[in-house]
């Protein structure tokens, strides 16, 4: 038996859970070395003892230190050379450099540590929801959650969206013709906006996304994407949304998010021409629950049980889907919302994600 699933004793449990605070450290440890900038000056600007390390970013000298020490001892960092604690120097492999500082790399994590990081300080509420029902709305999880959800889904969006649509012969034709009106909804960082528009230069693309600094950020993002001339981004809730003529709509990460998604994809249907597409992607998660569960289910339930369910149950009435939205799941909300057609697109391997066809 797999020993991280062992109950069979109080020694594996005990292990298992000794491993699971190891990996904890490690990611509140990315977590400081991200947003203090450390990750960054280290592969920036070399190797650094702790007082260089905290003179360049800012911060203090001590604090630098035990965590430089810490990420050698766990691995993440290298001891270049020896000495008495404040000459020690320290510098980043280029492996660690990639995952902790490249926000264009595939293999980007230091969002997740900032998702993760947005849950210690909701804590309070997250408990007292736990025991009303109540929710934690993503505005109270704040920018860490924000800036993380959207900077994790970014490469995939970057390097992976053209070649994932352009492999479904009739969306990718759609998306190709001259002056096609696309609707993205629940944007976020807007990066697949910004990655549409770059993939169908005829296209414009609208975004709705009810939470507002995500507005901000996103226009932001396209304006120095050089592409604010075709994407727009608006404020509101995409059960609002006005009947329209889109020929295609996208739904990235968000259904499982919303109180009320049959209210959300009626209207998007009705902001559609007749027959025109909805793709929703979401988490990639088995057909059904099973206690065996592989890592992407232990990974959605993760972020289930302390950001999407919370945010989900913030605004009622709501039916408190979760992250872990089965694909049965999608399809009751996608008939009840009208849509008449409901398949999985054939994209695999784009990160925990699966693409849903609504038509
Ligand atoms: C998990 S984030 C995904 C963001 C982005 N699509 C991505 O893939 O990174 C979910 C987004 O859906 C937005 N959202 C949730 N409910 C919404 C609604 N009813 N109307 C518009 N946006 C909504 C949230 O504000 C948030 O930006």
């Amino acid at each position: 038996m797999d020993p991280s699933t062992d109950t069979a004793s109080a020694d594996a449990v005990a292990q298992r859970l000794l491993g699971a605070v190891l990996g904890h450290v490690d990611l509140m440890s990315t977590f400081l070395g991200d947003r203090l900038g450390w990750y960054r000056s280290l592969a920036d600007d070399g190797p650094a003892t702790p007082p260089q390390l905290a003179e360049r970013t800012g911060t203090d000298a001590r604090y630098a230190r035990e965590w430089l020490e810490q990420q050698a001892v766990t691995g993440l960092l290298h001891l270049d050379s020896d000495g008495a604690a404040d000459e020690r120097v320290f510098s980043i492999p280029p492996a660690t450099a990639e995952v902790l500082t490249d926000q264009h790399s595939l293999n980007y994590l230091a969002p997740i540590s900032r998702l993760f990081g947005a849950v210690g300080p909701a804590l309070p509420r997250l408990l007292e929801a736990y025991r009303t029902g109540d929710g934690v709305s993503w505005d109270e999880l704040g920018d860490d959650a924000r800036e993380g959800q959207a900077d994790a889904n970014r490469p995939w969006f970057e390097h992976r969206l053209a070649d994932a649509l352009a492999g479904v012969e009739d969306v990718h034709g759609l998306l190709a013709r001259p002056g096609v009106r696309v609707l993205d909804v629940g944007f976020g960082g807007g990066w697949s906006s910004i990655a549409l528009a770059r993939a169908y230069p005829a296209a414009t693309v609208d975004g709705i996304d009810i939470d507002e600094p995500s507005v901000s950020m996103a226009t932001e993002n396209a304006r120095a994407a050089g592409v604010a001339d075709r994407v727009r981004f608006s404020h509101g809730d995409a059960a609002d949304l006005p009947a329209d003529r889109y020929d295609a709509a996208f739904a990235f990460e968000c259904v499982h998010d919303m109180p009320r998604p049959v209210e959300v994809l009626t209207a998007v249907r009705k902001s559609l021409r007749p027959g025109a597409p909805l793709i929703v992607m979401d988490e990639a998660v088995a057909d059904s629950f099973a206690a065996d569960g592989d890592e992407v289910e232990r990974l959605m339930y993760g972020y289930s049980v302390f950001i999407c369910l919370p945010d989900g149950r913030s605004s009622q009435p709501s039916v408190a889907t979760g992250t872990v939205m089965r694909p049965s799941r999608l399809h009751e909300y996608a008939e009840a919302a009208g849509f008449g057609e409901f398949e999985v697109l054939p994209i695999t391997d784009f990160s925990f994600f699966r693409f849903y066809r609504l038509r």
